[in-house]
């Protein structure tokens, strides 16, 4: 059987690895917005991952003309009340680093005793004519006092998982994948992927133009 092409709305390589590594033994190849060049990029001004995710998977779609999955995620603090949460690529300012972003975050929960916090993946699938389907994955921890560990990406070295007593950036992708809040989510859209690609294919039958008639009785 030929593979199914996984196009993911994002230029995060740390996304597109975990993608890539929870789809290793699927017929699927995934191509992300590396792959395509210079296209519009959607505005992530959602109030709620929900938004975030919608919008950049529609929106991508409508731009290629084929279905496309994006994710939207980020780290929701209680201390903090919710912070950085959908702000958490920027908390540091519009083109902040990693690096940037957890200083800041150490910063704003120096002092605190509730280091409680979850990270949240809301997963997209969208056709160009708008409809989407959705799934959503969370992954509760503690916000550590210093960062540990150098695989991953984002907020990884400081979001600490009790259960395996790691930050993420201290795991494999592999286990981060069987705990994370991504890993959840994906694992619910591989579960579903038949229902899945049914579902495209009757939205993109919706939507196509009348058959054209041929008259071949001049
Ligand atoms: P998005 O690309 O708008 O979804 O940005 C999500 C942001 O949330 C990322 O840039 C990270 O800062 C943070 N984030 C989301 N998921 C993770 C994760 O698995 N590890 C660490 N940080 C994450």
């Amino acid at each position: 059987m030929g593979k199914i092409l996984m196009v993911l709305a994002t230029r995060n390589k740390g996304k597109l690895a975990e993608f890539r590594e929870m789809f290793k033994d699927f017929p699927v190849e995934i191509k992300s917005l590396l792959d395509f060049g210079s296209i519009p990029q959607a505005e992530e001004d959602g109030e709620t991952f929900d938004d975030n995710a919608y919008k950049k998977a529609s929106f991508t779609a409508k731009v290629l003309g084929i279905p496309v999955v994006a994710e939207d995620s980020g780290l929701v603090t209680e201390a903090l009340d919710g912070a950085p949460g959908v702000y958490s690529a920027r908390y540091a300012g519009e083109h902040a680093t990693d690096k940037e972003n957890i200083a800041k975050l150490l910063k704003e929960m120096k002092g605190e005793t509730n280091r409680a916090a979850y990270f949240v993946s809301v997963i997209s699938v969208a056709v160009p004519s708008g409809p989407a389907l959705t799934y959503e994955g969370r992954c509760e921890g503690l916000i550590a006092e210093t960062p540990s560990g150098e695989n991953g990406f984002g907020y990884d070295p400081l979001f600490y998982y009790p259960p395996l007593k790691k930050t993420f950036a201290e795991m494999s992708i592999k286990e981060k994948n069987a705990v994370s809040h991504r890993g959840k989510a994906l694992a619910e859209l591989k579960q579903e992927f038949d229902k899945i690609l049914t579902w495209i294919k009757q939205r993109l039958a919706e939507t196509k133009p009348p058959c054209d008639h041929h008259d071949h009785d001049h």
